[in-house]
């Protein structure tokens, strides 16, 4: 279950339906739906179809096309590097959409209006976050990554990261 922090108000929200609403009035997308027997050592194509029931009427309702499976684990190759490019704020032109299948992960959020507000959701499994088009965001993966997830898109070669060089992600570091 996602655990959800705004550390300069001192809150944090562990009730998945007071999560899904204060996400929800800044236009963020939310849901947690079981995992059920999913497990990370099956196969890419396993994990896709153990979620094909909800995932293709998601998919076509949102107009997203392609999805994969990401792991990272600490034997993933070139780590560091990695886990650097995740941590810059920055945004895409389309939807970053992200369902947690096992381990976990922290995306930050960094919104302008109607006042300035940074907040956190740590993704565990079962958990499904979209980050809109545009939106300021960063993601940890933490100092010893474990994570397996879906990643859903609308194209995948318009998934690039637009880095905004704010240098707001290391207030919250
Ligand atoms: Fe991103």
């Amino acid at each position: 279950m996602a655990i959800l922090r705004v550390p300069d108000r001192d809150i944090q929200l562990t009730n998945p339906g007071e999560i899904s609403r204060f996400l929800h009035a800044r236009g963020i997308r939310y849901e947690h739906r079981p995992v059920g027997a999913l497990l990370n050592g099956e196969s890419d194509t396993a994990v896709l179809q153990a979620s094909d029931s909800w995932l293709k009427p998601f998919m076509e309702q949102n107009g997203y096309r392609t999805a994969d499976v990401i792991r990272v684990t600490p034997a993933t190759p070139n780590l560091p590097a990695i886990r650097e490019k995740f941590l810059r704020e920055h945004t895409h032109s389309e939807d970053e959409v992200r369902f947690f299948v096992e381990g976990d992960g922290l995306f930050w959020f960094h919104k302008d209006t109607p006042e300035e507000e940074v907040f956190a959701v740590q993704c565990s499994a079962g958990d499904l976050l979209t980050v809109p088009a545009d939106t300021k965001h960063w993601f940890d993966l933490g100092p010893d990554p474990h994570v397996c997830a879906i990643r859903i898109f609308t194209d995948q070669a318009g998934w690039v990261p637009h880095y905004t060089h704010s240098g707001v992600e290391q207030r919250y570091r």
